[in-house]
């Protein structure tokens, strides 16, 4: 997808809870940054999210934003929840407006890259040789499977008991277009797939073994596929991750791995991610939501702690993928590498002898960093 340097774009920023309005002050420096440097143009809204939009509209999203998310070439999402909001009934807790988001927008493909930066790799819980080094893309699919299905429901049975159902479906449909993305994006890295599911225990599993490997036949030429059981997969995952290339799997599965796989990263303050829809069939584009991996965080919000490289290097990934502006989020990834090279470190991925800094100021220093590379 590309775009002409003068269209103006329209991004929806979603800064929701916790940390998360923190860290998308940082995404608007950066956007201001790019409007004074690399002559882009955004028309930028804002709404709430999650419990913000529950206090003041009584849902977790409502459908104006709804309507905003629409419309938006790129959504930049920060957090949201945490315990203010641990009464409120279920179907407005803050994490129903992010689903919502989710399953109307028909983002199927959550892309969770995991990367180890070099100068990180002493804040990894594993030893340096496992994870210097390390990128891994976990391919997720985000709108199917235990998180939507049908039933999912507490009931009270007749002696008292109550009985709770979460239903984890899958079409054929819904599989094939998550392999074949994984299939497409592994052939522009190492052309490795690594299929998890539990095809010994579950009949989605069986289903997921099956029409993956007929993708493979059909669209995966060149690709190299193995399946695994996603059990294993987070064995595996600890004991030698660098075997790793693309991990697809489903939804509940996809969640537990890509925690799993950030923290091999220093710190789950470091991963992005992106959620991608449908190609339009006439324009070609993709709905769009990029979101930082971790959470709210509410025991640091507030205090200028968080980290905001995965947002920051969420918005990059919109740049990339949404935005037609490659060469920029190239050019911020390597700002952030050379800010950790500095030594930079927020309170997440402190490490003896480095320079502890707040959310502001690694925000400043990597907008420093694209100064003197794009110099
Ligand atoms: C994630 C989060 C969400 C999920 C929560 C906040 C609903 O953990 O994006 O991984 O479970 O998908
Ligand atoms: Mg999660």
């Amino acid at each position: 997808m590309t775009t002409s340097q003068t269209t103006t774009q329209n991004l929806l920023l979603l800064p929701g809870d916790g940390i998360g309005t923190e860290v998308m002050t940082e995404v608007e420096n950066l956007i201001k940054w790019l409007e004074r440097n690399s002559g882009a143009k955004f028309s930028i809204e804002t709404d709430l999210v999650g419990g913000a939009a529950y206090d003041q509209h009584g849902v977790a999203i409502t459908d104006a934003a709804m309507a905003k998310a629409e419309a938006a070439d790129a959504i930049i999402f920060g957090a949201i929840g945490g315990p203010k909001w641990d009464g409120v009934p279920y179907e407005h807790r803050p994490e129903a407006g992010l689903l919502r988001l989710r399953k109307d927008l028909d983002l199927f493909a959550n892309l969770r890259p995991a990367i180890c930066y070099s100068a990180l790799a002493e804040a990894s819980s594993l030893k340096r040789e496992l994870v210097e080094g390390l990128d891994i893309l976990i391919v997720r699919e985000l709108t199917g499977g235990t998180y939507f299905g049908e039933p999912k429901e507490i009931v009270t049975l007749e002696n008292g008991q109550k009985r709770a159902v979460d239903t984890t479906v899958y079409t054929t449909f819904e599989i094939e277009r998550i392999a074949a993305m994984a299939f497409e994006l592994a052939r522009k890295r190492g052309g490795k797939v690594h299929s998890a599911e539990k095809r010994n225990v579950m009949r989605t599993g069986v289903l997921w073994h099956e029409v993956v490997t007929a993708t493979h036949a059909a669209k995966g030429e060149g690709i190299e596929l193995h399946h695994i059981l996603a059990d294993n997969c987070a064995m595996q995952l600890i004991r030698e991750p660098k075997q790793f290339d693309v991990i697809v799997c489903d939804n509940l599965f996809g969640d537990m791995l890509s925690d799993e796989a950030a923290m091999m990263t220093g710190s789950l303050g470091m991963l992005p991610s992106a959620s991608l829809g449908m190609p339009d069939p006439e324009t070609g584009k993709r709905k769009a939501m990029y979101e930082p991996v971790h959470g709210s965080a509410p025991d640091i919000a507030g205090q200028g702690k968080a980290n905001p490289i995965a947002t920051i290097g969420s918005f990059a990934m919109a740049l990339r993928y949404s935005l037609g502006k490659a060469k920029d989020a190239d050019l911020i990834d390597n700002a952030i590498a050379a800010t950790l090279e500095r030594g930079l470190r927020t309170a997440d991925i402190m490490q003896p002898n480095m320079r502890e800094v707040s959310t502001s100021e690694m925000g400043a220093a990597i907008i420093e960093e694209m100064d003197r590379l794009s110099a």
